[in-house]
C-alpha cells in the first residue's frame, strides 16, 4: 500500500456543513497560496451549495470566485460537487446546460468533478459524466451511500462497475448522512479494491462521532483518497479533521505525506475566520457535537433538524418520536431512496404530513409525486403500488431516462436572461437560479443598487423544502 491521499473540504463542504455555505472570498483569500503548497490530492472549492449561496446571500458571483481560487492555487487541482443532470439546481436540466455548464466549469478552473444522483441513477450522471470527460476533466463518479434492505455491499460493487464502464477516473462513495461504520468501511473498500481498477475516494462526516474511525479502517483497507477539513471548519456535521488523520498515520505505510507544521499555518487562518462566525452566529458550536440519534434512526443529522423545524411551524413538536418512525415507512413505500438532497427533504417532508394529517398519504406534496411519477429516476427498489395509486392516481410512470423528456433549452435561457447576462457563465447562473441570477445580476452590472439577502424562494420549488443541504 502507499500513501493515503487527501483532499481538504475547508472551501466547500467544511462551511456547507458547519456555517450554513457562509464562507467568503475575502475569508479565503489570506490562505490560498499556503493552501496551494500544502501537496493535497485536491482541496473541494466549488459546487454544492456554493452556487446558489453566492449569488442569494454573499452578492458574490460564483464563477468569479473559481477564477480567482484557480489564480492562487495553479499547484493544486480544484474539485467541484455536482449533482448530475440536476447541475446545482433542484430539477433535471436537457442535455445542453448540462454540457456547457460542465465545459464552463472546466475552463474556468475546475480539475476534478465529483457527480452524483440521489437515487443513484447512473442515467442520470451519464451526461455529466461524458461531459467532463469530453472538456478533459477528471470524472470522479459518486455512489450515494444508505443503508437499507436493497442497498448491500452486492449493490454498490455492481454500481461501482458499471460507472467505471461508463468512463469514470476515480469512483467515490459518498457518505453524506456519516451512516458508513468503521467495519463496514473496511469490508465495503476490500470489496470495491477488486472489482474495480480505478482509485477508491471515501467521503464522509463526523456527525455521528465515527467518521475517524471510518477512515483509520478504510485506509487500513487500501482506500486511494479520502475527504477531510482543516480542524477549524472540521468534525461535527462536518468531514473529520485533516491534521488528527495526518498526524495518526504518520510514519506508517499510509502516511499522507502531508506537513503538521504547515497545516498548522494554514489551520491558524481558518481558526480566525471560524471564531468570527462563531461571533456572528453564522456557526453555531451545536454543529460540533455528537449527534447519536442518526446511529440509532439512521436518518441524517441535517434532516433531523429539518424536520423538527416543520413540527414547530405546525405546532406539533410533540410528534418528533412519531415522525421519526413514519420515516422509515416512508422510505420503503418509495422504495428506498438513499437520503441525500433532494430525497431526504421528500421524504422527511412527506413523513411530517403523514403524521401532522393523522392519515398516511392524505396530504402529498408535488415534489413526492413527481418521485412515484418517476420524474427523479429509478428508485432502487418496487415502490408501493397502494400509496402510488393513493398519491397519483392513474397519472404515467417515467421510465426513460427523465432527461430524454426535455428538449434543448440552452437557448430558451439565453433569450429569457436577455440584457441580463453578459456572458455565457451569466447564462448558466440565470439557468440554474432564474430569480436569484436575475436580481445579483442586475446589482452587478449597476442597474440597481447592492442586492440584499433574498429569501430562500421560488426558482425551485424543491428549494423551499430545504433548510439544510446535505451533500
Ligand atoms: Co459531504
Amino acid at each position: 500500500m502507499t500513501k493515503l491521499n487527501i483532499t481538504d473540504t475547508i472551501l466547500r463542504d467544511a462551511h456547507q456543513s458547519q456555517a450554513a455555505t457562509r464562507m467568503r472570498i475575502e475569508d479565503m483569500l489570506p490562505a490560498l497560496e499556503k493552501l496551494d503548497k500544502l501537496g493535497y490530492w485536491s482541496v473541494e472549492c466549488w459546487g454544492g451549495a456554493t452556487f446558489d449561496v453566492c449569488m442569494r446571500f454573499l452578492n458574490e458571483d460564483p464563477w468569479e470566485r473559481l477564477r480567482t481560487i484557480k489564480k492562487a492555487m495553479p499547484n493544486t487541482k480544484l474539485q467541484m460537487l455536482l449533482r448530475g443532470q440536476n447541475i446545482l439546481g433542484y430539477k433535471h436540466y436537457a442535455d445542453d446546460v448540462v454540457d456547457a455548464f460542465v465545459k464552463k466549469s472546466i475552463e474556468n478552473g475546475i480539475d476534478v468533478i465529483r457527480i452524483f444522483d440521489a437515487l443513484n441513477d447512473p442515467r442520470n450522471m451519464e451526461q455529466a459524466m461524458k461531459a467532463c470527460k469530453k472538456y478533459g476533466g477528471i470524472c470522479e463518479a459518486a455512489m450515494s451511500y444508505t443503508i437499507s434492505p436493497v442497498h448491500n455491499e452486492d449493490y454498490f460493487v455492481e454500481l461501482a462497475k458499471t460507472l467505471e464502464k461508463m468512463g469514470a477516473d476515480v469512483i467515490c462513495i459518498k457518505d453524506m448522512a456519516n451512516l458508513l461504520l468503521p467495519y463496514d468501511a473496511y469490508s465495503l473498500i476490500k470489496k470495491l479494491k477488486e472489482a474495480v481498477k480505478c482509485p477508491i475516494h471515501l467521503h464522509t462526516h463526523n456527525t455521528t462521532g465515527t467518521g475517524d474511525m471510518t477512515y483509520l479502517m478504510a485506509a487500513q483497507a487500501g482506500v486511494d483518497i479520502v475527504d477531510t477539513a482543516l480542524s477549524p471548519f472540521g468534525n461535527g456535521t462536518a468531514n473529520p479533521a485533516t491534521e488528527a488523520l495526518v498526524a495518526t498515520l504518520k510514519g506508517t505505510e499510509r502516511d499522507t505525506g502531508l506537513d503538521l507544521d504547515a497545516l498548522a499555518d494554514v489551520a491558524a487562518h481558518f481558526r480566525s475566520v471560524a471564531d468570527k462566525m462563531k461571533a456572528d452566529g453564522t456557526l453555531d458550536p451545536k454543529v460540533l457535537s455528537v449527534d447519536t440519534k442518526t446511529l440509532i434512526y439512521q436518518v441524517p443529522g441535517g434532516m433531523l433538524s429539518n424536520m423538527l423545524g416543520q413540527l414547530k411551524q405546525a405546532g406539533k413538536e410533540d410528534k418528533y418520536y412519531d415522525v421519526l418512525a413514519e420515516v422509515p415507512k416512508v422510505r420503503k413505500d418509495f422504495g428506498y431512496p438513499p437520503l441525500v438532497t433532494p430525497t431526504s427533504q421528500i421524504v422527511g417532508t412527506q413523513a411530517v404530513m403523514n403524521v401532522i394529517a393523522g392519515e398516511p398519504y392524505k396530504m402529498v406534496p408535488k415534489e413526492s409525486k413527481a418521485l412515484l411519477r418517476g420524474e427523479y429516476g429509478t428508485l432502487p427498489a418496487p415502490v408501493n403500488e397502494d400509496v402510488r395509486k393513493k398519491c397519483i392516481g392513474d397519472d404515467s410512470v417515467i421510465t426513460c431516462r427523465p432527461a430524454d423528456l426535455i428538449e434543448p433549452e440552452l437557448e430558451k435561457y439565453k433569450a429569457e436572461a436577455g440584457d441580463l447576462a453578459k456572458c455565457e457563465e451569466d447564462v448558466l447562473s440565470y439557468a440554474l437560479f432564474p430569480q436569484v441570477a436575475a436580481k445579483f445580476l442586475e446589482a452587478k452590472y449597476g442597474k440597481k443598487e447592492e442586492v440584499k439577502e433574498t429569501p430562500a424562494n421560488d426558482d425551485n420549488s424543491v428549494r423551499t423544502l430545504i433548510v439544510q443541504d446535505l451533500s
